[in-house]
């Protein structure tokens, strides 16, 4: 089916200059950019979208990290886009991630892993809504 997914290319991956290049896979992909800005979050912000994280340990420097310089937030369309979107992004530590994936490819470290994308249907839509309302 078609669906719609989050995705954010995050500090590290704007600051090494590969926006375009991260936004090419997903439109070579067949993935559609139907919404897209570019902005700094401010610490309330990364803190509300990342509330399910406000346990974990990593929270505070995930949160320190998004605040740390501009991302890019957009939205894509397509095929199973949820899904293909994560399949393009490899795995949340670009040392497991597979062979050409863009964290691979693009990321340094668990925190600065260049891009996040929503993972489940629900997720996609509190998260398009938190930037784009509906
Ligand atoms: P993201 O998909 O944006 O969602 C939460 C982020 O927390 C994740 O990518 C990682 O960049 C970061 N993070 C840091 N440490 C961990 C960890 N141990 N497990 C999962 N995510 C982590």
């Amino acid at each position: 089916a078609t669906e719609r997914t989050l995705s954010i290319i995050k500090p590290d991956a704007v600051a090494k200059n590969v926006i375009g290049e991260i936004l090419s896979r997903f439109e070579k992909a067949g993935l559609k950019v139907v919404e897209m800005q570019m902005k700094s979050l401010s610490k309330a912000e990364a803190e509300g979208f990342y509330a399910e994280h406000k346990e974990r340990p990593f929270f505070a420097d995930l949160v320190a990290f998004m605040t740390s310089g501009p991302v890019v937030v957009q939205v894509l369309e397509g095929e199973n886009a949820i899904a293909q979107n994560r399949e393009l992004m490899g795995a949340t530590n670009p040392k497991e991630a597979a062979e050409g994936t863009i964290r691979r490819d693009f990321a340094e470290s668990i925190d600065a892993n260049a891009v996040h994308g929503s993972d489940s249907a629900a997720s996609a839509e509190r998260e398009i809504g938190y930037f784009f309302g509906n």
